[in-house]
């Protein structure tokens, strides 16, 4: 095969067959551009070949752009530094959903919509019960959320703009409640209705530790860096779940169905499923002694450890997230009183060790924005096993702002990648008394 381009189309041609395919390159608005292999097979009968898709635009979007070797995050061209900085998870929301900064009134008739559909359904709560109080959350929130679907299953028309918004409104507002929820219930303690006249970060810190017998008053210091955590976890481009909601909604399935598989997809551990781990991994590191005894291990593909919370598939430079996370660290910590935090000291020699080491330099191993979250976590009373629960309430925006991009396309089609097969060639069946 050779190749050439004129700037607008690459041609491709097989030298053995002599026959040529012109491939057409789509330019965005930033960032790479793409080749468009929609007709390779059918001109040249071969397939491209990119496991795990590191190399593949899988879709159009206008959402988020990141640029992984300069370490930039935007939404819908806002740089994620400046929104932290001066924006709130609310109107971050209605931004990635609606693609501008909302005026004051628009703001406050979204947190108002919002506000308005956090209560979930009461047979909803009675799902909890057929759950053992040690059942992971993100297991619970994963299937209570998919049981959504058998609640607006029939009302819901996903060619109808106005059940797409109720749709996303309803996602955003009830996830909270339904993870607070899954707290409660490992807890054995009663379920704690919302409040409208908290705020989003607010009502679910209220949802999770409050109890019936006394007033719950939440700290500001914890609700507002709950809510920064969920400015800076609400969307990243085409990452693992969201792409699996994209796929799982390109079907036409039922979008409550399609962000319950969002949820089971952030789970693992190499994606949001690393904030828990990061934490667990620390804990057992210990002490700064230790620290080159697991970055050993984490070098050694024998021992199959790996340093949670560093590397990413785009970010080969700081992952803006992780930096912006960890300035926050030094300032919660300092107004919560917790500056004596063995966690984030050990954390930050981690990072600084790591970052001299030439495996980790090599292969531009950075720390993610699973690295210093879970610190923060901790220290506003967030036990480990809801961290990732976290991150898919902050994640739900992003979901139901791709979803919505998806469908709303009307050139969208099922999502339906080939395959480079390498299994038996086609061979006749012997009778199991011809097997020996
Ligand atoms: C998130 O996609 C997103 O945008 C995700 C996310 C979002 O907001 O949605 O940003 C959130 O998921 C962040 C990532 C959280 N995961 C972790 O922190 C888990 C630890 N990191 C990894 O397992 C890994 O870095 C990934 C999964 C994040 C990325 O994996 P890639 O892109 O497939 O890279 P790779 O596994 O091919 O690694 C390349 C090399 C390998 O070594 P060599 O084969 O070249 O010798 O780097 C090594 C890997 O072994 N490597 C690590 C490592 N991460 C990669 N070695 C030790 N420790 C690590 N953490």
């Amino acid at each position: 095969m050779s190749g050439k381009t004129n700037g607008t189309s690459f041609e491709l041609t097989d030298r053995a067959s002599g026959r040529s395919a012109l491939l057409p390159v789509r330019n965005g608005t930033i960032g790479p551009a793409a080749l468009d292999i929609g007709e390779l097979h059918h001109d040249l009968g071969v397939f491209t070949y990119d496991p795990g898709f590191g190399g593949t635009a899988a879709t159009e979007s206008r959402i988020t752009y990141i640029d992984g070797d300069a370490g930039v995050l935007l939404y819908r061209g806002y740089p994620i530094e400046q929104l932290a900085e001066r924006s709130t998870f609310m109107e971050v929301a209605y931004l990635l959903l609606l693609g501008e900064l909302p005026s004051a009134r628009q703001l406050q008739q979204f947190s108002a919509s919002i506000r308005y559909h956090t209560m979930i359904n009461e047979s909803l709560l009675r799902f909890f019960n057929g759950f053992h109080h040690n059942a992971h959350p993100m297991a619970m929130v994963s299937a209570v959320v998919g049981s959504m679907s058998a609640f607006y299953h029939d009302t819901t028309d996903i060619h109808n703009p106005r059940h797409r918004e109720i749709f996303s409104h309803r996602i955003i507002a009830k996830i909270p409640t339904i993870a607070a929820a899954a707290h409660k219930h490992s807890l054995g303690q009663p379920f704690i209705y919302p409040r409208n006249d908290l705020d989003y970060a607010g009502n679910l810190l209220h949802m999770m530790f409050a109890v019936p017998c006394e007033a719950y008053p939440v700290d500001p210091v914890a609700s507002q860096a709950l809510d920064l955590l969920f400015i800076l976890h609400a969307d990243h481009e085409q990452n693992a779940s969201t792409s699996t909601v994209r796929l799982a909604g390109s079907t036409g399935a039922n979008p409550y169905a399609a962000i319950s598989a969002g949820v089971s997809a952030l789970w693992g551990p190499a994606h949001g499923g690393a904030n828990e781990a990061v934490l667990a991994m620390l804990e057992q590191i210990g002490t700064v002694d230790n620290i080159p005894k697991y970055l050993a291990m984490a070098k050694d593909k024998s021992s199959h450890f790996r340093l949670m919370g560093f590397g990413h598939r785009v970010y080969k430079n700081f992952d803006p997230r992780a930096k912006i996370i960890r300035a926050m660290c030094h300032k919660v910590l300092e107004r919560l009183g917790r500056t004596d935090n063995p966690l984030f000291e050990l954390a930050l020699r981690l990072e600084e060790i790591a970052l001299k080491d030439e495996y980790f330099v090599a292969r531009k191993l950075y720390p993610n924005v699973d690295f210093y979250s879970g610190v923060i976590y901790s220290a506003i009373g967030i036990p480990r096993s809801m961290f990732t629960v976290m991150f898919a309430i902050a994640r739900s925006v992003g979901w139901v702002a791709h979803w919505q991009e998806m469908i709303s396309d009307p050139a969208m089609r099922i999502g339906r990648p080939r395959q480079l097969y390498t299994g038996p060639v086609r061979r006749d069946y012997v009778g199991v008394e011809q097997r020996g």
